[in-house]
């Protein structure tokens, strides 16, 4: 296997500082494990862009609320270790959760802005705060020259836009589109908690992603139209309930009624307990 597991910090530091010293350029994926398409996807984008690709699998639990699935996460590390071998990864970094928050960590990266309170934080008020925190210790430990998020995480890529501005972090963000299943559905880890029918019923996500692009596409600029138009299709489906679905400027998150710059066009619903999420981008 040419993949290299390391489960510490200083492993991953000594192998960077060695490949940096032959001149080689660094990307990082970072990941939270059982891996899918859609991160391969970034690993691919990773690959052909830089010479070296780290992929840090951890479970993070300060991204996760006191009632959230962290303990239900789904977890496969040998499987994850074969998908990243054959998609060319270098080195997948798996720490334990001691080795990444010491005992006594009580140091966070929070964006103090409506942007992380705006979308997913309604529901999930300290989740960006845990995101910033181990993306900016990944930062830390890996020093990439690039790191590569998925659009599907609309808001967190914004985010972590915002982060590696505010702090000077000197690394470049590189966004990647959203992959989805053959019947439309967006790939997530937490598919795989839907039972046969819920599988059916998420569709109803990306079927108003397809409408709503459509209707943008036809030159609709009013955004509450296409909102609207979206939500009826989400409701007609008796096992989602709607966490949010909303127009929000691509760059601040915050609400806009006409579609003139860049828009996000994003929603969160409920298919039974399993909470999924979907977006697409209107360049305005
Ligand atoms: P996770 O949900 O494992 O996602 C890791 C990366 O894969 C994220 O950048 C996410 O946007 C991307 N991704 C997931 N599904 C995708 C899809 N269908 N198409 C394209 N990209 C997809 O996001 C996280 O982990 C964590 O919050 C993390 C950034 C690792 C911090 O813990």
């Amino acid at each position: 296997m040419n993949l290299i597991v390391a489960t510490k910090i200083e492993e991953v530091r000594t192998q960077v500082r060695t490949w940096k010293q032959q001149g080689l350029t660094v990307g990082l994926v970072p990941t939270m494990g059982y891996l899918h398409e859609g991160h391969a996807s970034l690993v691919d984008k990773a690959v052909s862009l830089c010479d070296k690709v780290v992929v840090s699998d951890f479970v993070n639990p300060t991204q996760f609320g006191p009632t959230e699935d962290l303990d239900a996460y789904p977890r496969d590390f040998d499987r994850d270790c074969a998908l990243l071998e054959e998609h060319g990864a270098s080195l997948v970094f798996h720490p334990s959760v001691e080795e990444m928050y010491p005992q006594g960590a009580a140091t966070f990266v929070e964006i103090q802005s409506d942007m992380p309170k705006a979308l997913c934080g309604k529901t999930r008020p300290t989740h960006f705060k845990g995101v910033c925190t181990v993306v900016s210790k990944l930062f830390n430990i890996v020093t990439p020259d690039k790191a590569f998020f998925g659009q599907k995480d609309a808001q967190q890529l914004a985010i972590l836009r915002r982060m590696v501005r505010d702090l000077s972090y000197g690394i470049e963000i590189v966004g990647c589109p959203i992959v989805r299943e053959a019947d439309g559905l967006a790939k997530s880890s937490r598919n795989t908690y839907l039972s046969p029918e819920e599988r059916q019923a998420a569709l109803c996500l990306s079927k108003a992603v397809f409408l709503g692009q459509d209707m943008a596409e036809k030159g609709e600029r009013d955004a509450d139209k296409i909102v609207s138009a979206m939500t009826e299709t989400i409701q007609a489906e008796p096992l989602a309930r709607i966490d949010y679905v909303t127009a929000v400027d691509g760059v601040t998150m915050e609400t806009i009624h006409r579609i003139e710059g860049p828009v996000l066009v994003a929603m969160a619903v409920y298919i039974g307990k399993t909470r999924l999420i979907d977006n697409f981008i209107v360049e305005g």
